[in-house]
């Protein structure tokens, strides 16, 4: 209770701000000045005016804020907290696969590193990636990158043929058919919820599919009482949180000896970290000047294009 009681203190007194991701401990969500998803963190950060970002996420995220707010001072409790999804994406790879596609537009998830953002033409994220891809021509030449299981959703739910990056989050890649549809068995009345990253034979069992703020929006507006719900654990905590009567399931992943479902990364944010990096204006997020300009442009546009999606 006392770190608790000083980080927000702390947070006052240097007019700082915590932005938390759904996916990190129910703790830190907890005392968060904003918890929300990743387009909605975006939109929080270049619209604040605190002097010093604390970002309770995963790298790309932190960056993502430090590219809108170059002026503030944006902290990442623990710079070891990084993406398996934005690894699977080399910028020097990936600057070839544009280089092999010309004439094709960029489109990049949000989940890329500052010099990937910086070769894209817009970012999306998971609950506005269906509007980015809309918003070209249904005869523009597209590619996207790096989460193919969120490429191939979109594909297929707009009609497009967008060339994928073959990238995905260790996370969401993880989950069992198998040992899903035996709980589904087990609980005859559940509904399937998952993120678009998870793999095409989950996403085609599942009854809504959507960003972990989409997740979280069904759960509470649906009328079933049971969800099965394939996203990392960390978002069943608001779930149940919002609706305290019903029964949430974390889908289980392939592995039993682990906890597949739960982001390494995103659980590296305690909240000892965050009382350290606030109280010494550590780990601090820098981005190169001209890889940051170069950024700034495709990010500020998705967020041009998301105006009215206030998710959060
Ligand atoms: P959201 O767009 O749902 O925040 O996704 C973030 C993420 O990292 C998914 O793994
Ligand atoms: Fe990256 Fe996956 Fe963790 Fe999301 S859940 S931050 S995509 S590793």
């Amino acid at each position: 209770m006392e770190i608790k009681k000083e980080i927000r203190e702390l947070l006052r007194n240097k007019n700082a701000i915590l932005l938390a991701h759904y996916y990190v401990d129910a703790e830190v969500q907890d005392i968060a000045d904003f918890l929300g998803d990743s387009l909605a963190l975006s939109q929080a950060a270049a619209e604040t005016n605190a002097d010093i970002i604390v970002f309770a996420g995963v790298h790309f995220m932190a960056e993502t804020a430090k590219i809108l707010c170059p002026n503030k001072k944006v902290l990442l409790p623990d710079l070891d907290a990084g993406c398996s999804l934005a690894d699977s994406c080399q910028d020097g790879d990936f600057e070839n696969f544009v280089k092999e596609n010309p004439e094709h537009v960029v489109i990049s998830y949000v989940n890329t590193t500052a010099r990937v953002k910086a070769l894209s033409d817009v970012i999306c994220t998971s609950s506005n990636a269906k509007d980015i891809v809309e918003s070209f021509p249904e005869n523009q030449k597209i590619i996207f990158g790096p989460d193919r299981n969120l490429g191939d959703y979109i594909n297929k739910i707009t009609g497009r043929s967008m060339k994928l990056w073959n990238g995905a989050c260790h996370v969401h890649q993880e989950f069992s058919l198998e040992k899903i549809l035996k709980l589904k068995n087990e609980n005859l009345t559940a509904k399937i919820l998952a993120h678009p990253e998870c793999s095409k034979p989950i996403l085609t069992i599942s009854d809504f599919i959507g960003s972990t703020s989409a997740l979280l929006e069904f759960s509470v507006k649906d009328d079933s009482q049971i969800f099965i719900v394939a996203t990392e654990s960390g978002i069943l905590h608001q779930m149940k949180k919002e609706s305290p009567l019903k029964l949430f399931i974390p889908a289980p992943g392939e592995n039993d000896s682990c906890d597949c479902n739960d982001c390494k990364y995103m659980k590296l944010n305690s909240l000892k970290k965050i009382y350290n990096c606030l109280l010494h204006e550590s780990n601090q997020i820098f981005v190169e000047t001209e890889i940051a300009k170069k950024a700034l442009m495709p990010i500020q546009r998705m967020l041009e294009i998301s105006k009215f999606t206030k998710n959060d």
